[in-house]
């Protein structure tokens, strides 16, 4: 397993800096927690490592190696809407078998196989492999995502918002979900969220986002007890009068 690292990285759409020299690094089988404030830059900063947005300056890299644009090898993203990235008219056990690895030598019935068996780890019925994404409840949807994800067999995934679009009462076991894969495949996580209690429940460490800088970093009871930056106390006590809300 590699540790995905980001170094002095910039980002901009123009002239505007979304990303300003930021470095963090997501150890191997480790969760990091990326919070911050709407529009700060923590999705174009998962986008700019799966390549899906160019870097302007810096450098990322996954077990030392730099990410080139549009090679997602070693690192996968799973997005907020886990239906606006699934093909309506494939069935969720096509749109999984097409993420795994090429070339593996896997026959038909292994690959129906290691389908099955990717669907049971995120605790959806194998028996199930031929429906639609229509058929299945948003919850369903996004631990299929998380299935697809895991099918190309990702040193670290990219989470981004995952689970924003869900019911409160389903977040919490998508949440269960991404801790148990952590232990069992020791898979490693950019967890990023707006949501500061999802976030302290699933990382090892949160990484704090301010205007495209990560302002602080640590484990996220001492961030969330101790906060050591200004921005942070903003964000916690904005948390809090949510909770309260
Ligand atoms: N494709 C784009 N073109 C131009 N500007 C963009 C683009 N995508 C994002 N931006 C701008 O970049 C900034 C950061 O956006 P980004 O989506 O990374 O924020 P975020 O932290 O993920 O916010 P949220 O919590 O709302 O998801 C915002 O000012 C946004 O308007
Ligand atoms: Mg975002």
């Amino acid at each position: 397993m590699n540790a995905l690292e980001f170094r002095d990285v910039t980002v901009a759409y123009g002239s505007h800096v979304v990303v300003d020299s930021l470095s963090l690094t997501v150890p191997a089988g480790k969760i990091i927690g990326l919070v911050g404030e709407s529009g700060c830059g923590k999705s174009t900063l998962g986008r700019a490592a799966v390549g899906l947005v160019p870097v302007a300056g810096g450098s990322i890299t996954l077990g030392g190696k730099p990410i080139r644009n549009g090679s997602l090898h070693g690192l996968q993203m799973v997005f907020q809407d886990p239906y606006a990235s699934f093909d309506p008219r494939m069935s969720i056990g096509r749109s999984v078998a097409e993420a795994l690895p090429q070339g593996g030598g896997l026959s038909k019935a292994q690959r129906q196989q290691r389908v099955e068996q990717l669907l049971e780890q995120v605790s959806i019925d194998p028996a199930r492999h031929g429906e639609r994404p229509g058929q299945l409840s948003g919850g369903q949807r996004q631990r299929v995502g998380i299935a697809r994800a895991l099918a190309a067999e990702p040193s670290v995934i990219v989470a981004d918002e995952i689970t924003s679009a869900l019911d409160a009462s389903v977040q919490g076991a998508v949440l269960n979900l991404v801790r148990n894969l952590q232990t069992t495949l020791s898979v490693g996580m950019l967890f990023i969220s707006h949501n500061m209690a999802a976030v302290r429940y699933v990382s090892d460490e949160i990484a704090v986002m301010h205007e495209g800088k990560i302002v602080e970093m640590g484990p996220g009871d001492r961030v969330v007890h101790a906060p050591e930056h200004p921005y942070t106390r903003t964000l916690l006590d904005a948390a809090r009068l949510e909770l309260q809300a």
